[in-house]
């Protein structure tokens, strides 16, 4: 599933492009391969469409290109560290880079990404973009560590769940939209407004990310499923049905390695109105993040965003 055309982002996204192809060029080639794989060959670039339709809900924000920049530069960081993490199969419809490279070469070619992301935000000049993506990558591995700790402890619960995706995902999402108001040092009513978009925004868009690794097709998600379940992380299905299932927990604690593991799971989600259950908390989160934009005037990039946050509880890939 494509994603909607939306208002006059055409030609931001089409510079946002040709800017990151710029920032990931080096003489070394297998820093350049790796990059023609994950950055130049796709990826939804949901972060910097968020970046652009906050950017102009408000008007437009000094330093708009350099924040999406740098969003996609630290989210495509983690994805090079996280699939080696995971043992994930495949990216964005290829190979993970760390099967054809190596462990080595994706952990610093990861690194050289963060790299460039601190060239990008340094050349802005404005220190409280620093300091923002500073809290943020802090934030982001402590989700990550904590999701393992949880796995490793067995400590499942929904609060767990909440800080994890809030963590891991939501943080940066957050940072998306309320960038561009601090950029333009819109007063806090505005300020909130966006990062508190973001931030529920973000919480839908993980809680759907990890239904469809439970629940998707792989072809369609341009990466495995079922990989949630291999590494023992309680995601929102399990977590439901564990409160009524008693042998989920055992399904996760052995981490699906049994014969039938997930399909079991599956079959468990879809007889037990799970599935409809989460789909419904799906689009509840998403309804909460197009109502905290309510102090923004109204536009076509505001109607935008609420459209993309709405659009969580349908999305396939
Ligand atoms: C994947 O993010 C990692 C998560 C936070 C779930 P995306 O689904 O935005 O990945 P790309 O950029 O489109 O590949
Ligand atoms: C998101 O979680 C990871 C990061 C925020 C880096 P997942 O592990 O679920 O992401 P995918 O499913 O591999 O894209
Ligand atoms: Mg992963
Ligand atoms: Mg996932």
């Amino acid at each position: 599933m494509g994603f909607p055309v939306l208002p006059g982002l055409e030609a931001p996204l089409r510079r946002f492009e040709e800017a990151l192809s710029g920032l990931v060029q080096s003489d070394v080639l297998f820093i350049r391969l790796i990059h023609q794989d994950l950055v130049t060959a796709g990826g939804k670039r949901i972060r910097p469409r968020l970046v652009f339709l906050a950017s102009r809900a408000l008007g437009g924000a000094p330093f708009e290109l350099e924040l999406a920049l740098a969003v996609e530069l630290l989210h495509s960081a983690t994805l090079l560290h996280d699939d080696l993490i995971d043992d994930a199969e495949t990216r964005r419809g290829k190979e993970a880079a760390f099967r054809k490279y190596g462990n080595a070469v994706s952990v610093l070619s990861g690194d050289f990404l963060l790299s460039r992301l601190l060239h990008v935000i340094a050349k802005t000049g404005r220190m409280e973009l620093v300091e923002r993506f500073a809290e943020v990558a802090k934030t982001l591995s402590e989700g990550e560590v904590l999701q393992f700790q949880v796995a490793a402890l067995e400590e499942y619960s929904l609060e767990n769940y909440e800080r994890i995706i809030t963590a891991k995902t939501a943080a940066l999402m957050a940072l998306c939209t309320e960038g561009p108001a601090l950029l333009r040092g819109e007063p806090p009513e505005i300020r909130e407004a966006l990062h508190r978009f973001g931030l529920l925004y973000g919480q839908a868009f993980q809680m759907r990310d990890d239904y469809l690794d439970l629940m998707g097709t792989p072809e369609v998600l341009g990466k495995p499923v079922g990989g949630d379940l291999r590494e023992g992380k309680a995601t929102l299905i399990p977590l439901l049905l564990m409160e009524r299932f008693p042998e989920v927990r055992e399904i996760l604690r052995r981490k699906g390695r049994e014969p039938g593991d997930l399909e079991r799971l599956r079959a468990l989600a879809r007889e037990s109105g799970v599935v409809e259950e989460v789909e419904a908390r799906i689009r509840k989160r998403a309804q909460e993040a197009a109502s905290a934009l309510s102090p923004l005037p109204p536009s076509p990039f505001k109607g935008a965003l609420e459209e993309l946050a709405l659009r969580e509880a349908e999305r396939l890939s």
